[in-house]
């Protein structure tokens, strides 16, 4: 008898597994605690293959999305972030599969179930005209026509405008994409060019950005550009697209480029990706800057302090990558303080100088950006709207300044180098950046700093 019901039992347990039915859905989101929905669960994407076409004239997309995923569960369903556009075919594994769509969500039910730890290939055929969407803080992004093309900027859930996929920054692929457009035009996407094609009146341009990028950093430019490459004394390929209309203007500050590149690679250590550059746009048409990996976008010709901040997140934001949008101070603060840096190396303000005149009110004109810098801790926005608010930037610098007096300057400049060495590629949180200080300075006590700079209401008591 005992025999007898192990046997059925084991029976029952194959079944179950031959038939595919003890895969569950993957999450629709992975719980970020400003965009709930962004990313996905129950997989992995490794790789973005992305072939685009597009007609300004019209503003008409086409595209179909290759992803290689790998499941980390048994996945009856899976979820992808795609908003607007429509959808007209979905396979998994080369099998025609059922999909739904609600709101943001695009849900796919694989024909056979996905096994946990198998390495798949899903494709999204979709089109239409794709959408610009208004961020929580009142921004524009997704996808921006422009004077004489588009433009698709992604942060912070911008990207899914234009392609479906996880996005959200805790999950980082490499991509390859290719864009069609009518002869004269050009596309610019972010890596390394990789060949070009005209056929029938109109050309593919085609990238590939070998390294993992987190979706909120990809983009496509569209239109007429110059291009123009160069390289970094230390060889590190350049390659710039502006718009003609910025070309005058933007000539002295993207001469400068390849100069501040090596002089971050001495601060910060050496650049991650295997190129680099700019995409110069109209200010009309973008409006603000944003840190596009490998080829940060410009909203016409930028001064040094916005160049420094831009190539700055190529390491911090881009390389080291936050795994919220609660870890956003993470990008901000970093980018702002090698803008003080600059200045200290090039004989303007020391950091010190810039802290002592934020901590004193004397660094902005106005009182209402001084109470604005204090209004809430660096690593605890208070809501979406907020993300890019003063404190994220400015309080943010502030805190990796008093890290500095307390560990000096040849600990600090080390810091600064290893936190970029540790999690390079990767991604990191708040928690990391506040143990990875204390393993490495562990003579010093952080405490007040972190509760009182980083994650304190109000401004902090001086020293
Ligand atoms: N990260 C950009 C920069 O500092 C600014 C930015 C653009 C931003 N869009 C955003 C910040 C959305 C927060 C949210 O260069
Ligand atoms: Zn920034």
């Amino acid at each position: 008898m005992r025999a007898h019901r192990s046997l059925v039992g084991v029976l029952v347990l194959l079944a179950a597994c031959g038939g595919g039915v003890d895969g569950t859905p993957g999450a629709a989101g992975v719980r970020d605690p400003y965009f709930p929905k962004a990313g996905n669960g129950g997989y992995d994407v490794a790789h973005y293959d992305l072939d685009l076409g597009y007609e300004p004239r019209t503003r008409h997309l086409s595209g179909t999305a290759t992803l290689t995923a790998r499941a980390t569960q048994d996945l009856s369903a899976l979820n992808l972030d795609l908003e607007g556009l429509d959808v007209e075919r979905v396979t998994v594994d080369g099998a025609e599969a059922r999909w739904n769509r609600a709101g943001q969500e695009l849900t796919v039910r694989p024909r056979d179930e996905v096994e946990r730890d198998r390495t798949f290939r899903l494709t999204v055929r979709y089109s239409g005209t794709p959408l610009t969407l208004t961020d929580p803080d009142g921004s524009e992004e997704g996808w921006l026509a422009t004077a004489d093309g588009a433009l698709a900027l992604g942060e912070p859930v911008g990207s899914m405008a234009w392609f479906p996929g996880s996005h959200h920054p805790s999950d980082k692929a490499t991509y390859a994409v290719s864009v069609t457009v009518p002869k004269g035009l050009r596309a610019v996407s972010n890596g390394e060019p990789a060949g070009q094609e005209t056929r029938g009146g109109r050309t593919t341009w085609s990238w590939r950005a070998g390294e993992p990028m987190a979706s909120y950093l990809a983009t496509v430019a569209i239109g007429r550009y110059d291009i123009a490459r160069t390289r970094t004394a230390g060889g590190l390929p350049v390659l710039t697209a502006v718009d003609p209309e910025q070309r005058e203007a933007s000539r002295g500050a993207l001469a400068e480029l390849p100069r501040v590149l090596d002089w971050a690679e001495r601060r910060f250590g050496p650049y991650p990706f295997s190129t680099a550059g700019a995409i110069v746009e109209r200010p009309e048409d973008s409006g603000y800057a944003l840190e596009t990996q490998s080829r940060p976008v410009l909203p016409g010709a930028p001064d040094t302090g916005l160049l420094v901040h831009e190539l700055a997140h190529q390491w911090y934001g881009n390389s080291v990558t936050p795994r919220s949008w609660r870890d956003m101070w993470l990008n901000e603060g970093f980018a702002t303080y090698a803008e003080w840096l600059w200045r200290e190396d090039h004989g303007g303000d020391t950091a010190q100088q810039t802290f002592d005149a934020l901590y004193a009110g004397e660094h902005f004109a106005d009182a209402e950006s001084d109470a604005a810098l204090w209004s809430f801790p660096p690593a605890d926005p208070p809501d979406a709207a907020r993300l890019s608010d003063l404190p994220v930037y400015w309080r943010g610098a502030m805190v990796l300044h008093k890290v500095r007096q307390k560990v000096g300057d040849a600990a600090f400049f080390e810091l600064l180098r290893g936190w970029a060495a540790t999690h390079r590629h990767g991604t990191a949180d708040t928690a990391d950046f506040t143990a990875y200080v204390e393993l490495r300075a562990p003579d010093h006590d952080f405490t007040a700093i972190w509760s009182q700079w980083l994650h304190g209401d109000g401004k902090p008591p001086h020293p």
